[in-house]
This record gives structure tokens, C-alpha cells and sequence, in this order.
């Protein structure tokens, strides 16, 4: 039996009420997602070294293109990982850029300990506002969101292609895409509301803080990825794919993917789960959020919280929209559709998620999660 209980959290200027759970009770819970806000700390930054999927897929593509190159590392973090990979598999120099301070400055000591101060120069700020002194001929960096272009990839990595590399330099990653599956989260949850535990309260706050009101921000699921039992009374269909970004190609960050999911299982469709797959070298087997268990975790857009019935054969077309929000860099997603099921009307469903959060309590899964009265 899962447990939620109701406990509060500090938003701009008030409290706002929230929907907690315990750990221990709760095979599946939410978490705030975060790599889209400026709020990395020790605990963020262990847990994406201690992603054994991703550090090997990353390791191999640095250790196979980094031999006598020049080296750009965009958002190098407090371990400057990649910096230093490069480094020791023979680059011929490395910058490495970190846009938060502290990071960079632990970056630079980091470096320096190792040995490697001469072949690798730290860089304080944001790669769209520094200069290199020549362009370099490889691109490592590691800044893939929930959803494959939440933390700005597409619009990051397209400057970095026409200002700071060389035409024909190696990107790593190659590529990445959002991947989006229908869900029962009444099924997922055991019938429970889903909350956050506790010791992610202060991410929340950090979010909301960063973006000066609390909003419905994006949350992830916790506990249905390496979980085969979860995923089959959870997944109501097989995944389809939308924004493409082609790291080593034509990059748009902005576009509408136009996709269907067809429902292969019975069960009461609530939203979908949205995950992202990331190909490190083209030749990779992509790392799946949806399915296996990484640093990335499936986000959660629900679309009918009181779920409504589906069985096989009934189809969900939609349109997922990718924009760039104010700040040109991170994107707002939109998601249009309509549910098909046999012998009935089609049925609208819609989704929105912007980077500076456009509305709070604005529906009731979000209304359960953050107790109160709709409005900002
Ligand atoms: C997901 S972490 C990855 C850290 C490290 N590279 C790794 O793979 O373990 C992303 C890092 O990129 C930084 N970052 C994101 N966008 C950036 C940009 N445009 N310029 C510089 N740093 C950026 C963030 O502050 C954060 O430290």
C-alpha cells in the first residue's frame, strides 16, 4: 500500500501546499525534472556519474574521436568528465565551458589536480556567448533533457555548429529524440495520486525560485524504467518518436512531429509517458529512457487524469510542437491530438509545458500534486 500525504514547500513570496510520498511505500513516484534550470548541485552531478549507461556510451565515442583533435566540452560540470577524457585519450587541447560558476570553478581545481591545466582551459559562461580563439574540430557535451531537447541541445549545439566548429567537426553526441508512449497511470500507481518525496522538495523550490512564481512544472516517473512488471500494466502501447535532433547534421531546434500511437493493451489511458533516446556515436545502440534506467527518467503529460477506456486497436494521432521559449535556448512543448476508439467520437486531448511555466493547478493532476485553487 503507497502512502501520500500533504506537506508544504516554499514558493516566491508564499507556501505552496504539495503532495508528498514515502520512499518506502511508493515503487512509483514523481520527481521534479531539472536539468533545465540552473539548479545542478553535488547530488545532481553524482548521479549522472554514477550512470554507468551513459558514462560508458560517452567514454567510447570520446576515447574513439578525441585522438589529436581540438576539443570544445559545453557544460564540463564540477568533474569536467569529458574535458578530461578527451585530454587523456590524446586531444590536442580542450576548452571547456560551464555557465555556473561554482561548477566551473571546481572544474578548473579538478583539472589542475589532475595534471592537465595546460591542455585544458576552462571557460566561465554560456557556449552561445563566448569566443574561441579557433574553431575546434569536435563538440563533446551532454546536455540531454527528459525530453531530448529540454535542456536546449537543439538550439545550443546549432550555434556552436556555425560559430565554434570546424564544417565537418565531430558532435558527440550523434543524436537524440523524444519518444512518447500512451500510459495508465492509475495502473503505474496502484490507484494512488502520485507525490514527491521529500528530499526532492528543495529542487522544487529551486525551480520555482529560478523562474520567480510556482508554476506546473515538468515531472518525471520514477520507477517504471528496468521494471518490466510496471511498464507491461503501465504502457498502453509502443513508443513512437518525435523532435529529431541531428547533432552531426541539419539541427532545428523548432518543428512539429506528427505521430500515432496505437493502444496494444486494455486499460484506462490517463497521458503519456515521455521519454527520450540518445544515439552517443552513430553507430550506437541509443540509451531508452523509457525502458531502461539512466540519469533520464520518463516525464509524465497527462492528458485525461480521470483516465478514459482504451483498448487494442484504438488509435492516439497527435501533433508535437517544439518552440523556443523567451530565453531562445530551452524549448516550450505543445501536443495536440485526438483520441480514436472504436465506435465512438474522436476525443481531444491536449498537453502544454513551456520553460517559464504558463500556469499552475491547471488541471487535476497538477491539482492534486499542488493542493488549492487554480490560478497563479
Ligand atoms: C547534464 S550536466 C553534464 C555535466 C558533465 N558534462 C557530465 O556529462 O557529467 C550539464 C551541464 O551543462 C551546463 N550547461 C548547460 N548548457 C550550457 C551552455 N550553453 N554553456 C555552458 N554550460 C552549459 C550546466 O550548467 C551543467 O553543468
Amino acid at each position: 500500500m503507497q502512502h501520500s500525504f500533504i506537506a508544504e514547500l516554499a514558493a516566491p513570496g508564499r507556501k505552496v501546499p504539495v503532495r508528498a510520498c514515502d520512499l518506502e511505500s511508493s515503487p512509483v513516484f514523481l520527481l521534479p525534472s531539472i536539468g533545465e534550470y540552473p539548479v545542478y548541485d553535488d547530488v545532481a552531478y553524482e548521479t549522472m556519474i554514477k550512470d554507468e549507461r551513459r558514462m560508458g556510451a560517452y567514454a567510447e565515442a570520446v576515447r574513439r574521436y578525441a585522438p589529436g583533435r581540438t576539443v570544445l566540452d559545453i557544460g564540463t560540470g564540477k568533474d569536467a568528465v569529458w574535458a578530461l577524457a578527451a585530454a587523456r585519450a590524446g586531444a590536442r587541447h580542450v576548452w571547456a565551458v560551464e555557465v555556473i560558476p561554482k561548477s566551473a570553478q571546481i572544474a578548473q581545481e579538478t583539472i589542475a589536480e589532475a595534471g592537465f591545466a595546460d591542455r585544458i582551459t576552462v571557460v566561465e559562461g554560456l557556449s552561445t556567448e563566448i569566443e574561441l580563439p579557433e574553431p575546434v574540430d569536435m563538440c563533446v557535451s551532454e546536455i540531454i533533457g527528459t525530453l531530448g531537447g529540454s535542456e536546449g541541445a537543439g538550439s545550443v549545439l546549432r550555434d556552436a555548429r556555425k560559430r565554434l566548429v570546424k564544417p565537418g567537426g565531430v558532435f558527440i553526441p550523434h543524436r537524440s529524440v523524444t519518444t512518447a508512449v500512451a500510459l495508465d497511470l492509475g495502473a503505474a500507481g496502484r490507484g494512488e495520486p502520485l507525490g514527491f518525496p521529500p528530499l526532492v522538495f528543495r529542487y522544487v523550490e529551486e525551480v520555482f525560485a529560478s523562474v520567480g512564481r510556482p508554476f506546473d512544472l515538468r515531472v518525471v516517473l520514477e520507477g517504471l524504467q528496468d521494471n518490466p512488471k510496471i511498464q507491461e500494466r503501465s504502457y498502453l502501447s509502443g513508443p513512437v518518436e518525435v523532435e529529431p535532433l541531428e547533432f552531426n547534421g541539419d539541427l532545428d531546434p523548432e518543428g512539429t512531429d506528427s505521430a500515432e500511437l496505437t493502444f496494444t493493451g486494455e486499460g484506462n489511458f490517463s497521458g503519456l509517458a515521455l521519454g527520450m533516446r540518445l544515439w552517443a556515436a552513430e553507430d550506437d545502440e541509443p540509451i531508452d529512457s523509457l525502458v531502461q534506467s539512466s540519469s533520464w527518467t520518463p516525464v509524465y503529460a497527462p492528458l485525461a487524469e480521470e483516465g478514459l477506456p482504451v483498448r487494442p486497436g484504438d488509435r492516439f494521432e497527435f501533433d508535437f510542437t517544439t518552440t523556443l521559449s523567451d530565453d531562445g535556448v530551452h524549448p516550450d512543448y505543445a501536443l495536440n491530438g485526438e483520441l480514436h476508439r472504436a465506435g465512438g467520437p474522436p476525443v481531444p486531448l491536449s498537453w502544454s509545458s513551456t520553460h517559464q511555466g504558463d500556469g499552475f493547478r491547471a488541471n487535476p493532476f497538477y491539482r492534486s500534486l499542488f493542493p488549492g485553487p487554480e490560478g497563479p
